[in-house]
Formats: structure tokens, sequence, C-alpha cells
């Protein structure tokens, strides 16, 4: 462990689609382990994009079949130590979702205390210590399973697209996060601003729009509209590894530093 603290766990929710949780959460993680921290991915989503941000298609489903994925631990509260994953790079590693997440509510229904399964089946992993962060890419929801990973988190980053539509509904996220304060302690480390397009001049807008928020912290760094991002992910790599000085691969380099100043306590 490099800061000498204990592992941070941090999810990525917006119930906004396509805000950029996994693009962020991907290359967030690998930003981390590249500056010498150990990252832990957790694939939250159905989706399987965070799985399928460094492995390809076929050995993505292939993990998501095999029973050793996140859907089968929540379903029978085991521990996720043994459902980790090494990615092909070092210090970053994973545990692969399964497409049948998206039966995740119903299971967790019939569950005593369902809002902590899965902060008890990572208890092991957090308290052995051996992690730096522990990200969670959440679903576009915000029902039991996204209270789960909310319950399993000590903080959390928002992505937000700099659109009109992608503020819209961001109150109500907000409020739900106040309104759940009782059970999950976790706190908003900050609004990151994706797929910001400076011909569309609307980044300062939306920073205006998030100022407006009493306490939310923005984050300085935000992340510019990048083909390279698409072109990376249709690889199944981090941008840094595919192109390795593209603007959004400093951006969120940047991102990481940040994250690491705020995880010190030295904001
Ligand atoms: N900086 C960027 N530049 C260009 N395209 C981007 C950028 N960030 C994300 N995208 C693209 O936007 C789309 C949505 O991003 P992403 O999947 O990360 O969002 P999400 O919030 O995880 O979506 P969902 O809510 O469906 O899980 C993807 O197709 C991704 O390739
Ligand atoms: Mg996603």
């Amino acid at each position: 462990m490099k800061d000498g603290g204990k592992t941070i766990t941090i999810c990525f929710t917006n119930n906004k689609g396509g805000s950029g949780k996994s693009t962020s959460c991907s290359n967030l993680g690998y930003e981390l382990s590249l500056a010498g921290r150990k990252v832990l991915l957790v694939d939250g989503d159905m989706q399987l994009n965070l799985s399928l941000s460094f492995f390809d298609e076929e050995t993505a489903l292939d993990m998501a079949e095999n029973g050793k994925n996140l859907y089968e631990a929540v379903r029978h509260k085991q521990d996720l130590q043994d459902y980790i994953v090494h990615t092909p790079y070092e210090n970053l590693d994973l545990i692969p979702s399964s497409i049948l997440m998206s039966q995740v509510e119903y299971e967790l229904f019939a569950m005593v205390q369902r809002e902590f399964i899965l902060k008890k089946c990572l208890k092991t992993i957090v308290e052995k210590g051996e992690y730096d962060f522990i990200l969670i890419d959440a679903p576009p929801t915000l029902g039991a399973w996204v209270i789960n990973i909310l319950c399993a988190s000590d903080f959390v980053i928002v992505p937000v697209e700099a659109s009109p539509w992608g503020f819209f509904g961001l109150a109500n996220m907000f409020d739900f996060l106040n309104d759940i304060q009782d059970i999950a302690d976790a706190s908003v480390m900050g609004v990151l601003i994706t797929k910001v397009d400076e011909r569309k001049n609307y980044y300062r807008h939306a920073r205006g729009i998030l100022d407006a928020y009493d306490g939310i912290h923005v984050f300085d760094t935000f992340i510019h509209v990048d083909s390279t991002v698409e072109w990376a992910q249709d690889n199944s790599k981090p941008v840094a590894v595919y192109k390795k000085n593209t603007r959004s691969a400093l951006e969120y380099r940047k991102l990481a530093e940040e994250v690491i100043r705020y995880g010190s306590g030295k904001r």
C-alpha cells in the first residue's frame, strides 16, 4: 500500500446513462495503477463495459458465464477474494460482472440486511489492505443494487456529461444520496465533467450550474471529447495504452493525481 492508509473504495454513480462512468472508472483505474497504486476494479453493471475495457468480447463473456463473477458472489454471499482476475496490466485487477446482473435486484429482495451484501462480500479484501483503491462501476439506475454499491463505498465520483440533458435529474440524484445517508456514509468526492466539446462552448455554463449545488466539489480536471476513447474501447485498452499522449489520457492522469491527493487528505 503506497499512501500508508486504508483501502479507499470509490464508486462511479449517475442514473443518467452514458455519462462516462465506465470510461472514467477504467481509465482512472489504469492511471492509478500506473502511478504505482494497487487497484481492484469491480464491474457492477450487466453491460460488462468495465470488463470489456480490458478484455476482448469473447473473454469478457466467458468470465461473465463461468460462474466466477460478481452476480454469483452476491447471490451466494461469497467472499470476493476468490473472484479476482488479473488484467493484462500490473497492479490492476478486476472482478468481472455477468449479464445476469440484471436479476440482482430480485435476488437482493429476499435477503436479510440486503443493503450490505456487497460490503460483506468485499470485507476480506478491504481488511487485508492489499489494494490502495477499489473502484466500482455502477449501472445507470438508483435501485437496491446501487444502494449496495454505495454502502460498500467510501466515496462517490459522479461523472456528468457537459450537455443540457446531462444535468437533468442531477439534483434528484444528490437528494437520493442524502436520503440514504443513514445507511451509506459514502460522500461525494467530486463531480467529474466529461465529454467536453469546446466547439459547443457549453463547459463554462455547465460549471456555473454545478457551482449552484452547495457543498458539492467539482474536480478541477475535466475530460474533453476525444475520439481515441472509442477506438481504445474498441480494442479493449485504456486510452493511454492505445495512444500514449492523447488528450483524454493526460486528463485521466491529472484526475488520478487529484484522487490520490484527495485520498491522502491533501485536497
Ligand atoms: N471523453 C470521451 N470522448 C469521446 N467519447 C467518450 C468519452 N467518454 C465516454 N465516451 C463514449 O460515451 C459513451 C458512454 O460512455 P460510458 O459507457 O463510459 O458511460 P456510462 O455512464 O458508463 O454509460 P452507462 O450509463 O450506459 O453505463 C461510450 O460510447 C464512450 O465510448
Ligand atoms: Mg457504464
